[in-house]
């Protein structure tokens, strides 16, 4: 192989791959507007026939997987880097290293170095400090986090640390909740179901009184497979059902949870989160494009904000800190901190907000406080406000 940047990478896979800290890879950036590959999700799998790479490849409307040895893996995933996505992200222990392609064909690598997670056990013996056990667990099983022998999958270990650091982050709040003989949840946009099912697990141990749980997620394929695993599961009071954040039926909540629901979707769930009453309001937002558009900062803000990435930063910051601030001048008391992804990305904050009596002068100064930071920095509108009619 003649040394670019291309080659360097797959080498680099290679080794990482061969000595078992190969975590994960994506690829994705379309290089063709209407293609309909959207993004390729490969991780190492242990099957019978040894140590494969198992590629996802999210399309438009489905995904397909496949598995590949190590030698085939390099050459679609080469090839798939010259007609396909321009960008490749490769997560190995203690190292991140992005691979980014462009129209004209120059390619270059970047690398920067991360703390490594803490290594966890693959096999079922018993670690007291996990939340979710996985020995005899079915929808663990079901959602392929473990294999048939009940041991964590090693391409899913960050799953299972996800699941087990959101009910972690999320044990004391809940404690803190009044007492009720029945706690209503819901959870906005569930996606697979991973930590639906894991607060479900969690919560129906903690409230033996009852719990009546709701996903709500648009994609059809995703509630249906999420019910057949709560039936197996006897999750008997767990229930997925298709609709829109925005518009579902709800019953009264006492948490709303939204993770990873894009841009203005977190919106949407917390502001049914307030209208609902709701003891509780979790949200881990992901995009935030809409404050993105509308930002134009004042002078002193903008010679520093000229550059791309730290206005990506600022909207970020500025979209999940009124967030918070929104959410207290509606009496509730808020806490924002770090959630691991398991994706590694960067959508990574937490933002939890906890319905307490609402101090009608804070809240007037909460409110004026928002009206100050929009205007440093031009925007009109705050999307999260606009549906609350602050
Ligand atoms: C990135 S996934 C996150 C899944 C899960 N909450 C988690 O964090 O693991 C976002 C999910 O929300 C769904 N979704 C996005 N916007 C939605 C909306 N407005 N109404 C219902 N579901 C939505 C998507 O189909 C997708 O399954």
């Amino acid at each position: 192989m003649q040394t670019n940047p291309l080659n360097t990478f797959l080498e680099r896979l290679k080794i990482s791959f061969e000595s078992a800290v190969l975590i994960k890879i994506t690829l994705s950036k379309q290089r063709k507007k209407h293609s309909d590959l959207k993004s390729i999700i490969i991780s190492p799998v242990k099957l019978k026939g040894g140590l494969m790479l198992n590629f996802v490849y999210r399309h438009e409307t489905h995904d397909i997987t496949k598995n590949f040895f190590i030698d085939e893996a390099l050459s679609q995933i080469s090839e798939v880097l010259q007609n396909d996505l321009f960008y490749a992200d490769m997560y190995v222990q203690g190292e991140n290293i992005r691979l980014l392609g462009n129209k004209k064909g120059e390619m270059k690598l970047l690398s920067n170095k991360v703390a490594s997670l803490a290594p966890i056990s693959l096999s079922h013996n018993r670690n007291k400090s996990r939340m979710i056990e996985p020995h005899g667990n079915i929808w663990l099983r079901e959602l392929k986090v473990t294999n048939e022998q009940w041991e964590v999958r090693y391409e899913m270990k960050d799953k299972y640390l996800q699941i087990n650091r959101y009910l972690e982050l999320l044990e004391p709040e809940i404690e803190l909740l009044p007492k009720r003989d029945k706690l209503v949840v819901a959870d906005m946009g569930s996606g697979k179901g991973y930590l639906t099912f894991a607060l479900y697990d969690y919560l129906q141990r903690k409230y033996t009184a009852g719990i009546e749980m709701l996903g709500v997620e648009y994609r059809q394929e995703l509630v249906d497979v999420c019910n057949a695993i709560a039936g197996k599961a006897e999750f008997y009071h767990l229930k997925f059902m298709q609709g829109t954040i925005e518009e579902a039926d709800l019953p009264e909540l006492d948490i709303l949870i939204a993770l990873h629901a894009c841009d203005t979707a977190t919106d949407d769930a917390i502001h049914r989160g307030i209208k609902s009453n709701a003891s509780l309001i979790v949200c881990a937002p992901c995009c935030q494009k809409q404050i993105r558009k509308e930002m134009k900062p004042n002078e002193e803000f903008s010679a520093f904000l000229k550059h791309g990435i730290l206005m990506e930063r600022q909207a970020e910051l500025i979209t999940d800190g009124l967030r918070a601030m929104i959410m207290e001048a509606h009496g509730y008391k808020t806490k924002v901190f770090e959630f691991i992804s398991s994706e590694h990305t960067a959508k990574n904050v937490m933002i939890v907000g906890r319905k307490v009596a609402l101090n009608s002068s804070r809240r007037l100064q909460t409110i004026e406080t928002i009206a100050k930071i929009k205007q440093n920095f031009g925007i009109k509108r705050h999307y999260l406000e606009e549906l609350l009619g602050i």
